[in-house]
């Protein structure tokens, strides 16, 4: 079975109640429920941490043995050179998500750390997004 993991980044864990003219209604856990029984023969595993650290560290742990990492870096995206160096760093194939179109939003959000080094870029579709990194996986 194939082996991917979703990691969000800072205030995701907000979802649902941050800003949901922008980021939507649902929590991500409801949404990751949704998407495990869409996607059932999929080991889907997920993680979040507010910390720069703590998801570089995962990076690290993971990245060498899961089949694809869907990565939203949220706010660190435009900021970590850090989290940027750990997904060049590591074997699995990283597909960077967004929610909101980042590039219809402030100028510093255009700027990304990550998709120089990821397979590909989905944004702007809401939680879709995360459906269409994961359908980009079983392709
Ligand atoms: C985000 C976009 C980022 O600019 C922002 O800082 C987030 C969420 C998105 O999913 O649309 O926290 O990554």
């Amino acid at each position: 079975m194939k082996q991917l993991i979703i990691i969000n980044g800072p205030n995701l864990n907000l979802l649902g109640k941050r800003e949901p003219e922008m980021y939507g209604n649902e929590t991500f856990e409801d949404y990751l429920k949704t998407l495990q029984s869409k996607f059932k023969d999929i080991n889907i595993d997920y993680y979040q941490s507010n910390i720069e650290g703590e998801l570089i560290d995962k990076l690290q742990d993971i990245g060498f043995s899961y089949d694809g990492i869907i990565l939203n870096a949220a706010a660190y995206t435009h900021t970590s050179v850090g989290i940027g160096d750990a997904v060049k760093a590591i074997n699995t194939p990283v597909v960077e998500v967004h929610i909101s179109n980042t590039f219809s939003r402030e100028e510093f959000r255009h700027q990304s750390y990550i998709s120089p080094h990821t397979k590909g870029v989905i944004l702007g579709f809401g939680l879709l997004s995360y459906d269409l990194a994961i359908e980009s996986f079983i392709l």
